[in-house]
Parts: C-alpha cells; structure tokens; sequence
C-alpha cells in the first residue's frame, strides 16, 4: 500500500446519463511512469480532469498517499504534490522563458501580489529559475520571448513551469502530441530526466514512446479498464489489439 502513491477505486464520471469513465480502480506506484492509452473518447482525459479535480467524479474515490482527496479542491491537491502540466495557454507569450519560469516560482511561493513589485524581488527567482531551464534544454533560450518559441520548445516551457512547482506526482496529458520526431526524442530524453524522485502518469498515443517510456501501462476503452501491465504483456494482449490497436488502424 505504501508502494502506491496514487490509487483511485471505482472512479466513475457521468455527463448527463452517459458514463465516459466507468468504475476504473487505479493504482500508480511510487516512482514509477505509468501510461494511460486507449482509443479517441476512452476517456483518459476525464480521467486526468477527476484526479486534478477539475472535475468531480459521480462516484468512486481517489487517494495520494494514502489520503482522501476526492473533495478537495484542485489547488489542495496541487500543494499536496500533485499537478498537472500546464497547457500552453498558461505560458505567457510576451514574456521571456525566464520570466515564465520565476512567476510560476512565485506562485508556488503564493507570492502572487508579489508580481507587482520590483524586479529586485523576481530577481531572487533567477538562480533556480535557469536551474529548471537546464533541465528541459531551454537555458539557451532563457532570454527569448515565449511566444517565438518553437511548438516543441514551447511544451518543454511548459513542463519547466511545471516542475517550477516541485510536484511529486505530474500528470501529462500527451506530452508528443503534435511534435517532429526530432521533438519527441527531446521530449522523451526530458521526461528520463525529470523522473528522478518523481512519479509520472501520462496518457500518450505515440505507442513507441510509450514502450520506451513506461512501467505500467493501462489501456482504457469505452471508460473502462481493458488491461494492464508492462508493454510486452500489453501489446500481447488479444483484447488490447482488437480493440486498441483495431481502432487505431481505423482512424
Ligand atoms: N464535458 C463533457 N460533457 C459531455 N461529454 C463529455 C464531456 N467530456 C467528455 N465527454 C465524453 O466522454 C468521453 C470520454 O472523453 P475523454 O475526453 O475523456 O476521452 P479521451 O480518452 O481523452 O479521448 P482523446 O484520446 O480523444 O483525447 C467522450 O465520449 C466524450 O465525448
Ligand atoms: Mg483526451
């Protein structure tokens, strides 16, 4: 038990009488990267809305260590440690990468009325804040704005704020989606990286980053569990290539 970090049981979401996610008993080990996949609508992203709690499940109930988080509010479960990563929206196109990182340093800090003092006070943020472009090979873009970033760049940013925020289990909802190869080998390099201490969930429809990438894998259709396990028992499975993999090659 103290082996999973986060584990939902029964997890169930109806919109209007339709169930897009369906009595899901998760369990995310500690350390771990652990995949999410499943066809278009399996509802993966549902999924991620509940644990983040943008979204209230109908029934069922999560836990983070133990705890019962299923009616906090998503700014607990974020100072709890888990958070998700920002969509781009979040970065602030007119400011630098570095400025992007040192204000979600501030946040986290709950120093948002901070924002409007000197550049004395952001200045502090700048040592780690170049720290946390290192790590996602963005040190050399430090001074450029957000906005001239290219897409691939721009998701890395979008990862540092993240990280900015020191989070023990992230959630990435489809890190690749959208980007070069030469991106995605970034993207995954970067994820290698910043696993260390931490705990990754992330749906992902790029199937070879998935096995490059991930422990535990569950596949998800019509909201619920169809399997789960390593890869090679994954891919192996009959009702995963039927239903997964089938409707993959249809669309
Ligand atoms: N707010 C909503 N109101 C009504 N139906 C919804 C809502 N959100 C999701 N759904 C439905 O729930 C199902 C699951 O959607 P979800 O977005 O979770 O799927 P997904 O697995 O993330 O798919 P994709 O791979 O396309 O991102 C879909 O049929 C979707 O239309
Ligand atoms: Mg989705």
């Amino acid at each position: 038990m103290s082996d999973t970090i986060l584990e939902t049981t029964g997890l169930t979401r109806e919109f209007r009488g339709f169930v897009a996610v369906n009595g899901v008993d998760l369990k995310v080990r500690t350390g771990t990267i652990h995949a999410l996949i499943g066809p278009n609508g399996a509802g993966k992203t549902t999924c991620f809305n509940m644990l983040t709690k943008f979204l209230q499940p109908t029934r069922g109930g999560i836990h983070l260590k133990g705890r019962d988080i299923t009616g906090l509010k998503p700014a607990a479960v974020a100072r709890l440690g888990l958070v998700r990563s920002f969509q781009i929206s979040a970065v602030f196109a007119h400011l630098t990468a570095l400025q992007n990182v040192r204000l979600a340093l501030q946040r986290r800090r709950g120093g948002s009325f901070d924002f409007w003092r000197s550049e004395r006070v952001l200045d502090r943020y700048n040592g780690r804040a170049l720290d946390l472009l290192d790590d996602v090979g963005l040190r050399a873009f430090a001074e450029v704005p957000a906005g001239q970033l290219a897409y691939g760049r721009k998701r890395a940013l979008e990862i540092a704020t993240t990280l900015a925020l020191d989070p023990e289990v992230m959630l990435l909802d489809e890190p690749t989606a959208g980007m070069t190869h030469a991106d995605v080998d970034r993207t995954v390099a970067l994820i290698r990286r910043i696993r260390r201490g931490r705990t990754i969930l992330m749906v992902e429809h790029n199937l070879s980053v998935v096995e490059g990438l991930c422990d535990t894998i569950t596949v998800l259709t019509r909201g619920r569990v169809l399997a789960e396990g390593d890869y090679a028992a994954v891919s192996r499975n009959p009702d995963v290539v039927a239903a997964y993999l089938g409707s993959a090659d249809g669309g």
